[in-house]
């Protein structure tokens, strides 16, 4: 038997209310803060991601789906949204036709991952991105919006963690430092943080190993190595999710695990998900847009995964769909009388009431028994004496009154 790929899930018809009832959440929390959605492809060229994400992170280092397609140009299934975002940002001048872009986004990752619970190999990530201000109060706005919907849900068991990783010099003299303090104890370290001095540093604080933590802890602090400007934008975003009663931790251990970012990044924590416990992860990137080719523009965005959302929003039980329910059941009392079942199922269904009938010749218990599944407000008993002169039974589900209509009568009668 084929099965769905390792890594993939379905989501199937007891979940969607689910998933609709995250994605309005979502839509209307954007609506609010004047987003605008933008959909790009799910492929794109493999450079734009290795020159994007960095060509020394996990993700293009292990985890894409890359393959060369019949004209031999290597594409990549989109592992994040940010790099695409930023290339159709490019690709359409977006920057010419309006100083600000607010766009935000619904849509499925691809990542060879090892999957385990919240960690899937195709995802779907809400996120947001804002090209053109450098203002902190837009990093402020990410939070606001990421935690709006995640509390939205329903969800308590939240931490919003910050950091700043300020300009790419006032890192490189951090890393410097930071290179410094290791020389020593590069021996205690496992041969995974072992190898990331010389590739990626700063990931070595992403290690869940304990020597690794260990040793990091007493690392030196990129918060102590921030120019003045990403102390002080980092000081204003503390001030407004301060003032916009947000509480937060800073962890000067948030690295991120994409090389784009600058200045201020965050994060949000589920204590409620297990190991895979970040629901969204975001930041400043004020020099992306140029390392892809465009105009010097300022962005920032950060980006959600909807499944593990869910887990947290199941764990924590924050909040309930009720099963759609259809308007009307026509209950064929004859099985010669199907057709004209389904010619009045269609005429009732073109005044956008929903009605289902029977299509596989049930008898008429099973019919009602459809009819209570599907939860339908009325049931309609077609055929048998009343058909001749042009009426039906029609029962009230809720109230279980029954009456005879007339069945020019039954759009009122159901829309009452
Ligand atoms: P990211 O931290 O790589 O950031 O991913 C954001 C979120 O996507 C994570 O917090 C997690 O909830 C979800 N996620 C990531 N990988 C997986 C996976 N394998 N399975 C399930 N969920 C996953 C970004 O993608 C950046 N583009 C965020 C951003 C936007 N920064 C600025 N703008």
């Amino acid at each position: 038997m084929i099965k769905a790929i390792k890594g993939t899930k379905d989501i199937l018809p007891d979940s969607i209310g689910k998933w609709k009832h995250v994605e309005n959440l979502i839509s209307l929390i954007f609506k609010n803060y004047n987003y605008k959605e933008i959909r790009t492809p799910v492929f794109e060229e493999t450079s734009l991601f290795a020159r994007g994400i960095g060509e020394a992170t996990d993700i293009v280092g292990k985890e894409m789906y890359t393959f060369e397609d019949r004209s031999k140009t290597s594409i990549t299934l989109k592992p994040e949204m940010t790099a695409s975002v930023v290339r159709a940002f490019i690709e359409h001048s977006l920057g010419k036709k309006q100083s600000l872009n607010k766009l935000y986004y619904i849509s499925p990752m691809f990542r060879q991952e090892r999957p385990q619970a919240g960690r899937l190999r195709e995802f779907h990530q809400f996120g947001a991105e804002a090209l053109g201000s450098s203002s902190p109060l837009l990093d402020v706005e990410m939070i606001s919006m990421a935690y709006g919907i995640l509390s939205g849900l329903g969800l308590k068991d939240l931490t919003i963690k910050i950091n700043s990783l300020g300009t790419p010099e006032s890192r490189k003299k951090y890393t410097q430092e930071l290179r410094k303090y290791l020389n020593d104890k590069e021996h205690l370290l496992s041969g995974e943080s072992k190898e990331r001095i010389s590739k990626n540093i700063l990931r070595i604080f992403d290690s869940k190993i304990e020597n690794d933590i260990e040793v990091m802890k007493g690392a030196p602090l990129l918060l102590d190595y921030l120019d003045n400007e990403s102390k002080d934008d980092f000081e204003k975003v503390k001030s407004s999710l301060t003032s916009s009663k947000i509480s937060f931790e800073i962890d000067t251990s948030l690295v991120r695990g994409l090389d784009y970012y600058t200045k201020t990044t965050f994060e949000i924590i589920s204590g409620k998900v297990g190991a895979q416990s970040a629901l969204c992860g975001g930041g400043r990137y004020d020099l992306l847009v140029e390392q892809l080719g465009g105009e010097p523009t300022p962005g920032t965005g950060f980006a959600a995964g909807i499944e593990r959302i869910l887990i947290a929003c199941e764990n924590e039980n924050s909040f309930e769909v009720t099963e759609p329910s259809i308007n009307l059941y026509i209950v064929c009392l004859e099985k010669t009388l199907m057709a004209k079942t389904y010619e009045l199922a269609q005429s009732i269904r073109r005044n956008n009431i929903s009605v289902e009938m029977d299509y596989i010749g049930r008898s008429i218990k099973a019919q009602m028994r459809e009819a209570n599944k599907f939860n339908a407000k009325f049931a309609l008993f077609f055929g048998g004496e009343e058909y001749q002169s042009h009426k039906s039974q029609l029962k009230n589900m809720e109230t279980g009154e029954q009456e005879i209509i007339s069945l020019e009568n039954i759009i009122n009668k159901i829309n009452v």
